[in-house]
């Protein structure tokens, strides 16, 4: 097995998917315990992954320096490099800062480089780098500011790189992963399947004789863990739809038939759009806002829950993404709550239930096709929890929550009749908050700016801007400040992530 030392990055459990995808097992540990993990474990090859510090901060995490001694292959990823280069008499600054796609020049080749092109393209995510080698190390590789973006230490089994390999838009990322546990480490290919057998077991084991009430939204996640809860306690899952207002307008529709047609579970279908309205007033803090509307939605479950005689648990379709946006594990950043893990209030009282938490979105609906759900619910778009409240800069009203469902639907229409829509992953659009100036009917209009997103990922940790030809932007474009009121101008979003996320919120 390889052991993958976790230092808190965004995509640290990137690596695990990636190795497990290729049959690698592999397991995490915290820094703090790695060396008593290596001698229960007994690996193969050892990972050392990104994290948010810097090598120079107080309390930055941190390794034994034994650990090179053990003559277990080790390779190091962006923090994991930094911090293995310092530990080996390295040097590391903070230079000049990268984020999003770069190209690599391989300048030479080894098992773990041996790539079929000299450039590709990486992933960077970082603020400090590596700028003088331990004794021992060669570079392999340089971006146009990272000298030492690719390195090895042949002898000593060790390797750094400055990018991201496990992020998806890193060009030959999985073939470096391969190379590493597999002609470094010996470990063997034997890709896996998923097996939502084993889910549906384990489900069954946790629940009991007890219900779950299952928060449904009609979206891929949530409809592949009902069905998945469905399938192993059958009508003890009592599915609740809240309306909040806040979702796209043909969901109610979407969700009913889900639940009548395909799960055959009695859906309870609550309108909540007052509330929530009522609970988003004044609130311009995207935090606070994403906050509110979980808090709002777990209290209406569990007002749910005491309707239910033995609904215990509180079923939720959150995936892996969720859950490290949200700070999950011991040294990850929090980027934003999201609605169904850091927007949870912290006295409820159902105990979760989250069949798909361990998965990537690409993941999931593989699981969902293994159960036999259409394609048409696992490929449609995913789309947040919070809803339209997220993509709408600063106070959610009425007007606004009006103006971004035209504008949206405009996006989305459009895309469709481009023949787009199911070449991207999500395309939509945003109130941006910002107002400028513009000539309607000879007259001075000052109005909000709306703006586009589109782009396109697999698992949602990295993605590309989608390259939309410029008349079908222009149409769009055209139809918004005709038929959106008090528009004023629209922009297209052209930022990977990372930096940016996918919503602006
Ligand atoms: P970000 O903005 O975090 O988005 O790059 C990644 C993916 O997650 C969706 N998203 C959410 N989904 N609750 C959800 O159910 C949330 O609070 C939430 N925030 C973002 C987003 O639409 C994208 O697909």
């Amino acid at each position: 097995m390889i052991l993958i030392v976790d230092f808190g990055s965004q995509t640290a459990h990137l690596i695990g998917r990636r190795l497990r995808q290729l049959g690698v097992t592999n397991e995490y540990v915290d820094p703090e315990n790695a060396l008593a993990a290596i001698k229960e474990k007994n690996p193969r090859g050892i990972i050392f992954s990104g994290g948010p510090a810097s090598v120079y901060q107080e309390g930055a995490p941190t390794i034994p320096k034994k650990i090179f001694t053990l003559g277990i292959p080790i390779l190091g990823i962006c923090y994991g490099w930094q911090l293995m280069a310092q530990l080996l008499g390295g040097d590391v600054k903070n230079t000049r800062k990268e984020y999003g796609p770069e190209t690599l020049k391989l300048t030479k080749t080894n098992a773990l480089f041996s790539l079929p092109n000299g450039e590709f393209t990486v992933i960077m995510s970082h603020g400090d780098t590596v700028v003088a080698l331990p004794k021992g190390f060669t570079v392999m590789g340089s971006t146009r500011s990272v000298p030492y973006a690719a390195v090895a230490d042949e002898t000593r089994k060790l390797f750094g790189v400055q990018f991201h390999p496990e992020a998806d838009h890193t060009q030959y990322g999985l073939e470096i992963l391969e190379n590493f546990a597999c002609d470094i480490c010996g470990e063997k290919l034997a890709p896996l399947e998923l097996s939502p057998d084993s889910i549906i077991q384990s489900i069954k084991e946790t629940v009991g004789d007890k219900k779950v009430i299952c928060a449904v939204s009609g979206g891929v996640d949530s409809t592949v863990a009902a069905f998945l809860i469905g399938k192993a306690i059958g009508k003890h899952l009592i599915p609740v739809y809240v309306e909040s207002g806040l979702m796209r307008p043909e969901t109610d529709s979407r969700v009913k038939e889900i639940f009548t047609k395909l799960i055959h579970a009695d859906l309870v279908l609550i309108d909540a759009r007052k509330r929530f309205m009522e609970a988003l007033a004044g609130i311009t803090d995207p935090e606070v806002k994403r906050k509110t509307i979980g808090k709002l939605y777990v209290d209406i479950f569990q007002e749910q829950a005491k309707k239910h005689k033995d609904a215990t648990f509180l079923g939720q379709g959150t995936i892996y993404s969720d859950v490290i946006e949200s700070k999950g594990s011991k040294h990850a950043s929090h980027i934003k709550s999201h609605h169904n893990v850091g927007g949870l209030p912290k006295d409820m009282h159902l105990k979760l239930i989250e069949p798909v938490r361990n998965f990537y979105k690409d993941e999931v609906r593989q699981l969902g096709r293994l159960t036999g759900l259409p394609e048409d619910i696992l490929m449609q778009h995913p789309f947040p929890g919070p809803g339209y409240a997220i993509r709408i800069r600063g106070e959610v009203t009425n007007e606004r929550l009006e103006q971004v469902k035209i504008a949206d639907k405009i996006v989305v229409e459009e895309m469709k009749a481009a023949g787009l829509y199911d070449r991207v992953f999500q395309c939509f659009a945003i109130m941006t908050g910002a107002m400028s100036t513009a000539v309607k009917g000879d007259e001075r209009a000052f109005a909000e700016v709306v703006a586009i997103r589109a782009y396109e990922s697999k698992d949602v940790m990295t993605s590309q801007w989608a390259n939309i030809p410029y008349e079908i932007l222009q149409k769009m474009s055209s139809r918004i400040v005709n038929e959106v009121p008090n528009v004023s101008r629209v922009v297209y979003d052209i930022t990977t992530k990372p930096p940016a996320t996918m919503e602006w919120e």
